[in-house]
């Protein structure tokens, strides 16, 4: 196992700069998560790290060697791609033999350590099969199974689960998370979903236009979203982002004021955008008016949305409530949940 250091990492496909010096630390047998929308350079970054693009600027490291001009070969990394990449002419075994019989590895080490991924991924019924002839979850395995045979020091995972169904997704992340905990092989794992990054990450690193948003654990990135970007993207529903003035008490939403906690250090008069999670949101007699314009129960929980004056919110309700379009009701922000940023910056004040 090892540790890696991107520093000051710069990508440029001819003219066009792709990533802006990427600074990350992953630690010893962390699982590190990159996060962002599509075309922020995820994948740019972990196929400069894996030594498949070339580095524009700045030093990868891993372990102690620096390896901006070292093959992917000998790197000691594995990779798991979205589309298996699996040979179709190979059964299950012979997948996950291969490259350690290229390395003319000893017989009876690959047929152990074949054996010890099958084990651990529940392979050992489908060893003589082809890849035509299992499920995209298998596959999905086969293709982990070929990584964790070459027992690398890191796991480079770009969007594995992303040719899943959705039921699929879940039950492969929960299996990619206890086999890290299992082997404690330090990971970067590349997604566009914030739900994988938050259930999967000991860190997260959020991404956008080739920069680095903010980097902290799930949780941290869910109490304390450092900017607007990120306070939208981390979490479902997302945030409420309302534009408005601060006021004495609160924060007047096109006529509507919003309250702030007493002791808030920012000056009236100043533009920001208020932050409320809707299950932040808790029906109170003092709270601000708003009308239910749509209800949409998941059984779970029920998420509302309603306008007030000329804005909009949702709000999310884990017990039942026998609401109605039309209905009005009275929301009150939880004073310890609100989050303020400035109107123009997008920085958290
Ligand atoms: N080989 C390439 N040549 C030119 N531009 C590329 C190449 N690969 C990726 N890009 C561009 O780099 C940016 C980042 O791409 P990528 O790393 O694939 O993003 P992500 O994985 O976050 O969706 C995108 O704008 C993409 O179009
Ligand atoms: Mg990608």
């Amino acid at each position: 196992m090892a540790q890696v250091a991107i520093s000051k990492v710069a990508k440029a496909f001819g003219t066009v700069k792709v990533l802006h010096e990427v600074s990350v630390d992953i630690a010893d047998g962390q699982f590190v998560v990159l996060v962002g929308p599509s075309g922020c350079g995820k994948s740019t970054l972990l196929r400069m790290v894996a030594g498949l693009e070339t580095v524009s600027g700045g030093t990868i490291a891993i372990g102690d060697r620096v390896v901006n001009h070292l093959p992917p070969a000998k790197r000691d990394i594995a990779m798991v791609f979205q589309n298996y990449a699996l040979y179709p002419h190979k059964t299950v075994e012979q997948n996950m033999a291969f490259a350690l019989k290229l390395r003319k590895t000893d017989p009876a080490v690959v047929a152990e350590r074949v054996k010890r991924a099958a084990d651990i991924l529940d392979l050992n019924p489908y060893l003589k099969r082809y890849p035509r002839q299992l499920s995209g979850g298998q596959r999905q395995r086969v293709a982990m199974g070929r990584a964790i045979v070459r027992n690398p020091q890191v796991f480079l995972f770009d969007e594995p689960l992303s040719n899943l169904d959705a039921k699929l997704r879940v039950q492969m992340r929960t299996e990619i998370k206890e086999l890290h905990q299992r082997l404690k092989t330090t990971t970067i794992y590349v997604t566009h979903d914030q739900i994988e990054a938050m259930t999967m990450a000991d860190k997260i690193v959020v991404m956008r236009d080739g920069r680095i948003e903010q980097v902290g654990a799930p949780l941290e990135l869910f109490d304390r979203p450092a900017n607007l970007f990120v306070a939208g993207f981390i979490g479902s529903p997302s945030m409420n982002l309302l534009k408005g003035i601060v006021r004495k008490g609160g924060v007047d939403v096109a006529g509507t004021l919003f309250p702030i906690p007493a002791n808030s250090a920012v000056e009236e008069g100043r533009s920001v955008v208020y932050g409320v999670r809707p299950e932040h949101l808790e029906i109170h007699p003092d709270g601000v008016a708003a009308k239910i314009s749509v209800v949409e129960p998941t059984g779970s929980e029920t998420l509302v949305f309603l306008r007030f004056g000329d804005g909009e919110m949702v709000a999310l309700f884990r017990e039942r409530h026998d609401f109605k379009p039309g209905d009005t009701l009275t929301l009150k922000p939880r004073l310890d949940q609100i989050h303020l940023f400035d109107a123009e910056t997008g920085q958290r004040l």
